[in-house]
């Protein structure tokens, strides 16, 4: 019987807001590289469920656990699953996030803090966690398992919105542009460890966030109007881009952030403007 390796063969990954949307998409491109994941959700319970399914159905391994990212004492329990289950961690894709809009002038502190807590503390509590796991695992190493290569990988979820303002979500754009420094300042900092930071720039994707929008003709019309490349991405689109920052193919990539946006941060209103 022949045995085909897979590059992520023998690595575990945690996805957070794995059951649905760019999460889902992230896990099972994973999960079909060999990776076993971790599909973490919130409420989704059987949803996450389904994601599981179709990792096994594709001949990986994977577990749903229940997490709210913005609780510490979650994301403890959430790590702990992890290797417990699996026995070891590699990969983060800190990838739960959430909007909440309204027009800046009505807008509540519950509604900022909200969304501040999941997209950019539950990023805090997300990636600390991982990377003493990292840490420690890198310290265990026997020398000659030591290659040149990043002993632990985090790719996190950001937006377009980390760099294009966007007015009625400034609890959302103020949480990616937090992120983008919080990334950068941890990448720095964890460089000596070898643990590999990055970030993605998702634009517009068919994922649930933004159903209202692409599910409306006319809204989605005005919607290609700011995408260059003429057609709304997919999440196998984000996921094959994350498979690839958490695999040692970009090795030498660090504290970067990848846009995956069909140009929508090329300021096309330029195109025939200005
Ligand atoms: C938001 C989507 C939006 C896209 C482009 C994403 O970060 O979650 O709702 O369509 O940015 O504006």
């Amino acid at each position: 019987m022949s045995v085909t390796s897979k590059k992520f063969d023998n690595q575990v990954a945690i996805v957070t807001g794995a059951s649905s949307g760019l999460g889902k998409a992230c896990a099972i491109h994973l999960g079909s590289l060999g990776a076993k994941v971790v599909v973490n959700y919130r409420s989704g319970k059987e949803e996450a469920e389904e994601t599981v399914k179709e990792i096994k159905q594709r001949g990986g391994d994977g577990l749903a656990v229940q997490a709210d990212v913005s609780k510490e004492q979650d994301i403890l329990n959430l790590f702990k699953k992890t290797l417990d289950t699996f026995g070891r961690l590699d990969i983060l894709v800190s990838n739960a996030g959430m909007q909440v809009d309204a027009p800046f002038l009505d807008m509540t502190l519950e509604q900022w803090q909200r969304v501040i807590d999941v997209n950019l503390t539950g990023q805090f509590l997300c990636c600390r966690e991982a990377s003493k796991i990292f840490i420690r695992q890198g310290r265990e190493m026997a020398a000659e398992e030591k290659s040149q290569n990043a002993i632990g990988k985090i790719v996190m979820m950001s937006s377009v919105h980390d760099i294009i303002p966007w007015a009625g979500h400034v609890n959302y754009a103020a949480s990616k542009g937090g992120l983008l420094m919080f990334m950068k300042s941890i990448a720095q900092e964890l460089a000596p460890y070898k643990i590999r930071i990055n970030a993605v720039s998702p634009g517009a994707i068919k994922t649930p966030i933004n159903k209202e929008v692409w599910s409306d003709e006319e809204k989605y019309k005005e919607l290609l109007e700011l995408i260059p490349y003429q057609r709304i991405g997919t999440p196998e689109d984000v996921a094959k881009a994350v498979a690839w920052l958490a695999s040692d193919e970009s090795d030498y990539i660090h504290g970067d952030t990848l846009y995956i946006d069909g140009g929508m941060t090329l300021y096309p209103a330029f195109s025939d403007n200005g």
